[in-house]
């Protein structure tokens, strides 16, 4: 099924085509997209203008030829050309209803898989071992696992994949650390908090005592040698920090298909590099092997240190080499923060050079802030994710606590649950990737705004409408009844609803999460209005089941909508 915006738009390009025969249409935008304001009918084509060059006409002469066609489309009960040439299209009531029926038997509510089985590798989150997860992985994970949920939705082939930080110079210092600084009893307690402090305490005395450093060089070079002895602690440390990862992507319903870390592509870095250098890609310089990439201007990305190391960049590209073997990807997408995308970009540069083909995208965003100090402690220090999991299920259960002071404890603690990580997770997701986000509980938790909450008490408030009915009129039979649109507010909620399968199509291809929650936002005020104006309990038979049925599509498109950007929907709140 085609979504509604593709469905017109493709009947405009067939009329303007049948029109203008002679022109070159391809390179004209000859979309159809929803009107701005109701006035200007229910969607619009703005093609003419963009047209009048090519075809040396004035736009409004244009929308007229296309306006006078003998065949439009089923959809369409009235053309209008407004300004200098836009062509306004209003759709018929009838022809609404059918299609919102279409969509209330299927099972993806119109949504096309447009993914076709095409493979995507999504590689998100990716923290480092021995450091706790921080804020800062907070948006890497939610993004990533959002564009997750939506492509495989959309009908890719998704392979998940965090690639955890678990390579590097670091690990010299720690396993000297580990060794000289260990606090036993405190690591037992909480493994990874004694890793970061032994770890701090480590490079602390590398910078005073150069016996330290050189010896926390040594131990590097044992680890990379593959000593038994350095491996075994090595180990120590994936295990504390994976356990310890799992408690929080469990708690934020993240799960990957793999997880490798950069050290599962070690072996291959010294063939890759061998391979830079034969091909001329990669040559010396002061010691050091690198890509000079001045052309493009990304400046020189280092692919093998002065001290014979390899490093960030060379660990990608085999990374990419690896998964293009492995998967044969048609795409592969990175989520991380903003002071990464020189990295990528020279990444991608090296891998064009080596010949590879693959999409390559870099989604970045920009930092979470909070003028409340949420994310960072009194010293400044930034705050253990875990413990904002925390905060935010505590205050959801205030909230729930007041607002359903009946309800037995155990459901209060399961609706804060699914409340509170909601509240954080969307007050990430609701913004534009690429700009931060200015964090604030009230705003997070807010009933009245665009919030999860919000959503999640209209999903829990329009899903009770069905079982109302069926309480008040239990030999009532809702599929007896066809769904009509006669008032102004029903006929607005019938063309929102019809929008979803445009609005999840759009976030998949832009990877933007923001422009799902941007439409449940805007569905469920619409949902609102019609619930203020229009009688639906009351109103008479026929009227009635057809506006619980439109009651029920718009609950389901809400839960939907929300589960794609990994947001639960309790049914009672
Ligand atoms: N570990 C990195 C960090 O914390 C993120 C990894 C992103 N993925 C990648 N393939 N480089 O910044």
């Amino acid at each position: 099924m085609k979504t509604l915006e593709q469905d017109l738009s493709a009947w405009a390009k067939e009329r303007f085509s049948a029109a203008f025969p002679d022109a070159n249409l391809d390179e004209v935008p000859l979309d159809v997209v929803p009107t701005a304001e109701e006035r200007f009918g229910d969607y619009q084509c703005n093609a003419a203008m963009g047209l009048a060059r090519a075809l040396k006409r004035a736009p409004r002469q244009i929308a007229e030829t296309v306006a006078a066609t003998q065949d439009p489309h089923p959809a369409i009960a009235g053309m209008e050309i407004a300004g200098p040439g836009f062509l306004n299209l209003t759709l018929s009531n009838k022809w609404l209803a059918g299609r919102l029926q279409a969509l209330e038997e299927d099972s993806r509510l119109g949504v096309p898989a447009e993914g076709d089985g095409r493979t995507v590798v999504l590689d998100y989150s990716g923290p480092n071992v021995a450091k706790q997860m921080h804020v800062g992985h907070i948006r890497s994970t939610l993004i990533g696992n959002a564009l997750d949920r939506l492509h495989r939705f959309m009908g890719f082939r998704v392979l998940s994949d965090n690639h955890i930080g678990d390579w590097g110079t670091q690990f010299g210092l720690l396993i000297q650390g580990y060794r000289h600084l260990l606090d036993d009893a405190a690591f037992d307690a909480d493994p990874v908090e004694e890793l970061e402090r032994i770890y701090v305490e480590s490079q602390q005395r590398s910078e005073q005592d150069p016996d330290w450093l050189e010896q926390a060089r040594r131990e590097l070079v044992k680890l990379q040698k593959g000593d038994e002895e350095s491996l075994r602690i090595w180990r120590r440390f994936m295990e504390a920090s994976r356990t310890e990862n799992e408690k929080i992507y469990q708690r934020l319903g993240v799960s990957f298909d793999l997880q490798r870390g950069e050290s599962f592509y070690n072996d291959r870095l010294p063939a890759l590099v061998e391979r830079l250098v034969r091909q001329g890609i990669a040559e010396e310089s002061e010691g050091a092997l690198v890509v000079n990439l001045e052309e493009e201007g990304l400046g020189v990305c280092i692919v093998r240190k002065r001290d014979g190391g390899f490093n960030y960049a060379t660990t990608d590209l085999a990374t990419i080499e690896s998964r293009i073997e492995e998967f044969q990807p048609d795409e592969i997408v990175y989520v991380t923060d903003e002071r990464q995308q020189l990295h990528f970009r020279q990444v991608f540069a090296v891998a064009r050079r080596l010949g590879i083909r693959v999409g390559l995208v870099h989604i970045w965003f920009g930092p979470m802030r909070s003028a409340e100090g949420t994310f960072s402690t009194r010293k400044g220090n930034v705050i253990k994710l875990h413990r904002l999991l925390d905060e935010a299920e505590r205050r959801a259960l205030a909230m729930v606590q007041e607002a359903s002071p009946q309800m037995p404890a155990d459901q209060q603690k399961e609706v804060a649950r699914a409340l509170g990580i909601g509240a954080l997770k969307y007050a990430d997701l609701c913004q534009n990737p690429q700009s931060g986000v200015n964090f604030t509980w009230q705003k997070a938790l807010a009933l009245d705004g665009n919030s999860a909450p919000y959503l999640q008490y209209a999903y829990a408030r329009i899903a009770s409408v069905q079982d109302k009915y069926r309480e008040r009129f239990p030999d009532g039979d809702l599929a007896a009844h066809p769904i009509v649109l006669g008032e102004p507010a029903e006929r607005r909620l019938a063309l929102r609803l019809l929008r979803f399968p445009d609005a999840v199509s759009r976030a998949c291809r832009q990877n933007k999460p923001s422009i799902l929650a941007d439409y449940l936002f805007d569905l469920a005020q619409v949902y609102s209005s019609f619930y203020q104006n229009v009688p639906f309990l009351q109103a008479e038979e026929g009227c009635r089941e057809s506006r619980v049925r439109i009651c029920g599509v718009t609950a389901r498109v809400l839960r939907q909508g929300l589960d794609l950007i990994g947001i639960e929907t309790p049914s009672r709140i």
